[in-house]
């Protein structure tokens, strides 16, 4: 099930780096090549000659040790790797890896490589619980690392809750269905946009809104998730693009036009950007001073990107959203319509959850042909999935 694939199994410093050895054991019988890589911590909970055994390959431990070829040992396992695989992840990992802290084996070589990452999450329940190791899990989800959630049990330490390591057949099968899955995007061109543009008064000021970049970029993740490749246009937001997209980073909302109709060559286009609707009708040369009480700005409409798209549109399948505040159905349909979309997901962006933001949102998809499917609230990774499967249903 596994043949060839060469997996590299990260051991962290928890009380469950024992169990580790079982999905070690489990991966070789069916058939992957495993590279073991522990941190100095797992190494007083469990010996580096067990893995070394069991996966009859060297375990790395030390960074500085003599290297055993002429590779550069992180990097080569980086490049080699079709996968990786954290048991048990410690919250010191997450923690280490959502700050870009690589200070050790395993650390580097997470840092250097775009093969898909597991963490495989146990931990004390408090631990667990605690938000800045949930706010860290919010990073590495957004940047398409890939977690095992913890079964709830009676814990090590005798608490009681979640945080007890997955069953090792279970986190086997995640990674067994992740490799097996079919790519259902392969040789397509997704152009998927995100965030906020922005559009300056003078020198110092602009205007834009509350766009976080989140939805988009986690279309843009799912979809090379898809085996699709990614053209990723952003305005500024504070994310890290996923590796692989070809990133193009945008400010005002003309800029965006130009660089969506400079990549029009695509399959699919997915405008989850909240761009500007209007710019300064002039911009300052110099700071506006305060001298007067009262501002009077002009303002001219902007370029709407999505409506220029759908009216020279060839063979694309046309996403777009609706971010609105009253009458969903209505203005999305509208949008549906003029645009001429394929289907336009609707969020009522006052609504708590959903929209800006937040890492979920509450979507209703509208097609052209007249049906529509409301979503609960899910994570903006669920969402970007379920926009997606549309996509694919309609190649
Ligand atoms: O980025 P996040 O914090 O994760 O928030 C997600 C989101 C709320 C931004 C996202 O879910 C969303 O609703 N995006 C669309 C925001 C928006 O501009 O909506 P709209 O109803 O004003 O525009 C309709 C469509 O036209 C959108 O696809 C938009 O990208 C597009 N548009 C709008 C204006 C413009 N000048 N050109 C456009 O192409």
């Amino acid at each position: 099930m596994l043949n060839g694939k060469n997996i590299v199994v990260g051991v962290t410093g928890g009380i469950a780096a024992y169990k580790a050895a079982d999905v070690v054991s489990r991966l070789k019988k069916l058939g992957a090549n495993v590279y073991v890589i522990m941190t100095e911590h797992s190494t007083k909970f469990i010996q580096p000659l067990t893995f070394q055994s069991i996966s009859q390959n060297y375990v790395v431990t030390d960074m500085f040790e003599d290297p055993k070829t002429w590779d550069v040992e992180h990097i080569s396992l980086a490049k080699r790797a079709d996968c990786f695989l954290i048991v048990p992840a410690t919250a010191n990992i997450v923690g280490k890896v959502a700050h870009g802290i690589a200070d050790d084996m395993l650390t580097t070589t997470l840092m250097a490589t775009v093969a898909p990452v597991f963490f495989a999450l146990a931990m004390n329940t408090k631990m667990y619980e605690n938000p800045i190791f949930k706010n860290n899990v919010a990073t590495l989800e957004r940047y398409g690392y890939h977690m095992i959630l913890p079964e709830s049990g009676r814990l090590a330490c005798g608490d009681v809750g979640a945080g007890k390591l997955a069953d090792p057949e279970h986190i086997v099968q995640a990674v067994v269905a992740y490799l097996s899955r079919e790519r259902r995007m392969t040789g397509k061109r997704v152009l998927v946009t995100a965030g906020p543009t922005r559009e300056p008064i003078d020198p110092v000021r602009y205007i834009t809104n509350h766009s976080s970049g989140k939805m988009g970029y986690a279309i843009a993740t799912e979809a090379l998730n898809e085996g699709a490749e990614v053209i990723l246009i952003s305005g500024p937001t504070g994310l890290t693009p996923p590796p692989n997209a070809t990133f193009i980073a945008v400010e005002s909302t003309q800029d965006m036009y130009d660089a969506v109709m400079a990549h029009l060559d695509v399959d699919v286009i997915i405008k989850a950007a909240a761009p500007a609707d209007y710019k300064a009708q002039s911009i300052s040369d110099q700071k506006i001073k305060k001298e007067s009480e009262d501002l009077t700005l002009s303002f001219v409409k902007n370029q709407d990107i999505l409506k220029a798209v759908g009216k020279i549109k060839t063979h694309q399948i046309l996403v777009g959203f609706a971010a609105e505040t009253t009458d969903v159905e209505a203005h999305a349909k509208k949008k549906l319509l003029e645009k001429n979309l394929d289907f336009i997901v609707a969020n009522d962006v006052t609504v708590e959850g959903a929209g800006f933001n937040g890492d979920t949102n509450i979507v209703t998809l509208f097609e052209k042909e007249g049906h529509s499917t409301s979503y609960e609230c899910l994570h903006k990774n669920e969402v970007a999935r379920i926009i997606l499967d549309k996509v694919i249903e309609r190649f």
